[in-house]
């Protein structure tokens, strides 16, 4: 059981969320313990967090209510029998861990079959989330009768725009509980950053990496990205051993004892020392980084964001030959995306990709923006209007992709803005990507926690220190 917020921060955003639904009953079905390799050895329980949002217990086996015409919230779940107790010892009661979040009823869980029977048999409606688990999407279709392999595309969209509305606008509280997770999240970086020596295995830094997230919080935010080989932008197998010469990237964040995630990525040369080569690429995404973070505030479309700072990208690759032509045409046709085919950033919150479990394009894109289809554009997360609360990030990077290359210059794709001869010097070169975690503020933007060192002098100061 993790810590909560007082039971008023529930019954609040509970009701908000009934203003926002006019009628039928919303189900929230919390997370079980998921087997690893048989039933009772389980991964790191993690609660569902649009669960955490509305009800906040890190509990397994529970489900809840909220029914807007006969007004009133239900949590379902069973209290431990004494088989359970004896190997988990004993628990609090379902009733007092729901009285702690302001819920007042529970019922035994085998009571929601017939609760959401009963409503759809009123031909009430049944608002759920897309459930992105096997057993929930099970429980759910024995529940609603739908079946199990179409129930994510009958999901409410009701529910879900009114989720994205409450949970894309951070309250103080969430904030400074991100910043912990990022307090946490940089002290891993630093931690790691120390060891960032030739000879170290990268095994080895994963772990430490781990190590911290887990004496902090729940764990890490998601499976650490650690490699030499940053062009692979999610690369999870460290199995090398540092050597001088090379870069490590690293992609990695904590998530707090409340479930909040911080995100954050440095590319570090191993021993401290970036080549000219690297040096050059390295500044031109720094400056990416620091454009992008500078010119984020309320009101702006992140779309406008991740195009300046393909910009910068695509200006400073002009600048050592490997474009060519008009920058800002190169940018809209999106050629620069050879080096750059990700988006500059996504939402951060209780998920690492806040809410993407509600679908990405209702997360980060509404009705006065469309998702474009242009490749690199496509990959782009979050494209619409920044308001004040919002957290995201800010991770553009340039790598260079062997094979992506290869089909590119094979065709000529774009080659008025690209020297592919040049390209080829680089082709072994690896990638970079600098990230940080920006609140947007009423008047500007605040980069959340401690500052993590990212300047090419600030690196050399902390690796193998
Ligand atoms: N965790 C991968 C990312 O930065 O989006
Ligand atoms: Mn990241
Ligand atoms: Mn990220």
């Amino acid at each position: 059981m993790n810590p909560i917020f007082n039971a008023s921060v529930y019954q609040h955003r509970r009701n908000l969320l009934t203003n926002e639904i006019k009628s039928g009953v919303a189900l929230f079905l919390g997370n079980n313990e998921a087997p690893m390799n048989y039933p009772s050895n389980t991964y790191h329980y993690r609660q569902d967090s649009n669960f955490i949002y509305f009800f906040g217990l890190h509990v397994a086996n529970l489900a809840a209510i909220i029914d807007f015409d006969d007004p009133k919230t239900v949590i379902f779940g069973d209290d431990y029998e004494i088989d359970d107790i004896i190997w988990m010892g004993d628990q609090p009661s379902v009733y007092s861990l729901t009285e702690s979040v302001g819920v007042k009823e529970v019922r035994p869980f085998a009571q929601l079959y017939d609760y959401i029977q009963k409503a759809a048999q009123q031909g009430r409606k049944i608002h759920f989330t897309p459930p992105y688990r096997g057993d929930n999407k099970i429980i759910l279709s024995n529940i609603t009768k739908i079946d199990v392999n179409t129930i994510r595309n009958e999901a409410s969209v009701e529910l879900i725009k009114a989720i994205v509305k409450l949970r894309s606008v951070k309250e103080e509280i969430e904030i400074s509980e991100m910043e912990k997770a990022c307090e946490y999240g940089v002290k891993m970086h630093k931690t790691v950053m120390k060891r960032c020596i030739s000879g170290a295995a990268e095994l080895e830094l994963a772990g430490i990496a781990e190590g911290v997230a887990l004496s902090h919080g729940n764990g890490v935010s998601f499976p650490v990205i650690l490699s030499q080989h940053g062009e692979t932008l999610h690369n999870h197998t460290h199995d090398q051993i540092l050597k001088t010469g090379n870069m490590l990237l690293m992609d990695a964040g904590v998530e707090g004892l409340m479930g909040y995630a911080s995100d954050y990525t440095r590319t570090l040369p191993i021993d401290g020392k970036f080549t000219q080569k690297q040096q050059e690429i390295y500044e031109i995404v720094l400056k990416a980084n620091l454009s992008g973070i500078d010119a984020t505030k309320p009101g702006l479309y992140y779309k406008e964001v991740h195009q300046l700072a393909a910009t910068v990208i695509a200006d400073g690759l002009k600048n050592l030959g490997l474009m060519k032509g008009d920058v800002h045409e190169a940018v809209t046709l999106g050629a620069h995306a050879l080096f750059f085919p990700h988006g500059l950033g996504h939402q951060l919150g209780l998920d690492v990709h806040d809410m993407e479990d509600l679908g990405e394009n209702y997360v980060g894109y509404d009705e006065t923006i469309s998702r474009s289809n242009i490749f690199g554009l496509d990959a782009l997360r979050m494209a619409r209007e920044l308001k004040p609360g919002f957290v995201i990030t800010v991770e553009p990077g340039i790598y260079f992709i062997p094979q992506l290359i290869d089909i590119w210059k094979k065709e000529q794709k774009f080659a008025q803005f690209i020297n592919y001869d040049k390209v080829e010097e680089y082709r072994t070169f690896g990638g970079i990507r600098i990230e940080d975690d920006v609140l947007i503020t009423e008047t500007g933007h605040r980069v959340l926690g401690p500052h993590l060192p990212k300047t090419v002098d600030e690196l050399a100061e902390i690796i193998g220190k």
